[in-house]
């Protein structure tokens, strides 16, 4: 059973409903007052960590058909939304889509929700989208090269990607249970948690409700990129905002890409 990646995969859902409902209670979701800051004009999203996401990335959203992928929880397709833009937001977990349908109702805004897994073929036919908006969620696929695949074809042509990424190096280390300020380098790269994880680690993951996560190259992130067609427009660095790796580094990276 632990070798099977179906389970895992199930597993990983489960997980991320838990995460979900803890998150929840915390009502990550924006509120009623941040929608109404964003229909009166405010854009402000987070891709990757703390930063908000340069106006300057956004095209006019006003009609414009976005897909919010693998972003569900209420916090930035409520804000697209706002905005006018026609939203369709996928998830794997079913808490983080009830929160984006929660903010919809009662909003009294329309939005596409789809329960959807990231490493599938997307549910979706070509050239469906003008902006694609991927908060940090690669790190749970396996492999990622078909995401940008996807990607590439639901998006029309000079449509947008932003997507966020955790940096290959975040995988080597975790924090020394002997002195909780400090990391150890623990694992090389890269870090497939499949394989490279003890049948106990691998227990210990899903009881304690910690999804299974994956390192993934600057060639798989950003080569698989331009090999899917698209061209680099800009990119940030970003920091959880408080946690143990922001003393040692900026762990995420956002991007901003056109198709070509
Ligand atoms: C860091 S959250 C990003 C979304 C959230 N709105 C945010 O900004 O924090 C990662 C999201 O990826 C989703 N996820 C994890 N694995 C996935 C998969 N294989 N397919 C689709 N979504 C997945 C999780 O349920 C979670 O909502």
């Amino acid at each position: 059973m632990l070798n099977n990646k179906n389970y895992y995969k199930k597993e990983t859902a489960k997980i991320w409903d838990d995460i979900n409902e803890c998150l929840l209670s915390k009502t990550t979701a924006i509120s009623h007052d941040d929608y109404l800051r964003a229909q009166a004009g405010e854009l402000k999203v987070s891709l990757a960590g703390v930063k908000i996401v340069p106006k300057a990335w956004f095209p006019a959203l006003t009609g414009k058909d976005v897909l919010a992928l693998a972003s569900g929880g209420g916090q930035q397709a409520p804000i697209f939304a706002a905005h006018g833009a026609n939203v369709t937001v996928t998830d794997l977990s079913g808490k983080q889509l009830a929160n984006e349908r929660y903010v919809a109702e009662r909003e009294g805004y329309s939005i596409n929700i789809v329960k959807a897994d990231l490493s599938e073929i997307f549910p979706f036919p070509d050239h469906s989208f003008d902006l694609i908006f991927n908060p940090i969620s690669n790190c749970y696929v396996e492999s990622i090269q078909s995401v940008w695949d996807e990607c590439a074809r639901v998006l029309r042509k000079n449509g947008v990607l932003m997507m966020a990424f955790v940096k290959e190096e975040f995988f080597m280390f975790e924090p020394d249970y002997k002195n909780e300020d400090f990391l150890i380098s623990r694992h090389s790269l890269p870090f497939n948690p499949y394989k490279d994880l003890s049948e106990q680690s691998k227990k210990k993951f899903i009881e304690e409700h910690r999804p299974f996560a994956f390192s993934h190259s600057l060639t798989e992130q950003i080569g698989g990129l331009i090999k899917a067609g698209f061209e680099i427009t800009d990119i940030y660095e970003d920091c959880d905002g408080g946690g143990l790796f922001d003393k040692y580094m900026n762990s995420y990276v956002a991007v901003r890409a056109t198709r070509k």
